[in-house]
């Protein structure tokens, strides 16, 4: 981290400091022999972790993000998401790492676009690097295979559709999240 306090330039990451919320969340999630559908709502707390420099030569800035998320049917939290998203200014690269307490983390690449009052990222852990590393358990029951995902800001409002492809009960199956928040 800088141990300077010039203020970082988070590039196209600044909007996304602070606390967003959403209601209108939508889980497709794996059973045995069916898919659950379940709404929620979420709260994402995204604050500034500073500037890192990697060998010398790399630099990257970065939020630590929060992301709290409840079942509307039974008020219980049912997913608890952090991580941090990091902005190479010089390649223009958007890194997107994320652990759940299942035992999984996920380092996910890509870009962005400027959009109409905002901008789009995508990133995917396609590529030539493992960028998935789990439990034994969950490997073997329960594997993580790729995931993917787009968040745009357009005018005020977050989205993003998470796509996470699991090996499971037998068979493949494409977990699937997706939210609109708004800065509280
Ligand atoms: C808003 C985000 C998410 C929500 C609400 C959510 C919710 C769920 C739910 C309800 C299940 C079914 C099993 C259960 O009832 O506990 C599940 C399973 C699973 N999720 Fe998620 N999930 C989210 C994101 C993710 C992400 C980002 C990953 C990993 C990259 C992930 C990995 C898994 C795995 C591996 C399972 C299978 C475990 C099992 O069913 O035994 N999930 N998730």
């Amino acid at each position: 981290m800088s141990e300077e306090a010039a203020a970082v330039d988070y590039g196209p990451l600044q909007d996304l400091i602070g606390t967003w919320y959403g209601d209108k969340g939508v889980d497709i999630a794996p059973e045995p022999d069916e898919t659950e559908r379940n709404p929620y709502f979420e709260t994402i707390v995204f604050s500034e972790a500073g500037d890192v420099e990697n060998a010398e030569s790399e630099t990257l800035v970065a939020l630590h993000y929060h992301q709290i998320v409840t079942r509307k049917s039974t008020g219980l939290v049912f997913h608890n998401q952090t991580g941090y998203w990091m902005w190479n200014a010089e390649t223009d690269m958007i890194m997107h790492s994320l652990t759940i307490p299942r035992g999984v983390c996920v380092l996910a690449c890509g870009g962005w676009k400027s959009q109409e009052g905002g901008w789009v990222i995508d990133v995917s852990t396609e590529g030539d690097f493992p960028a998935i590393a789990e439990s034994v358990f969950m490997n073997q029951k329960a594997r993580t295979k790729s995931f993917s995902m787009q968040l745009q800001l357009a005018n005020g409002e977050l989205s993003y559709r998470m796509s996470t492809m699991l090996d499971i009960y037998g068979r493949e199956f494409d977990h699937k999240d997706m939210n609109r928040l708004y800065k509280r």
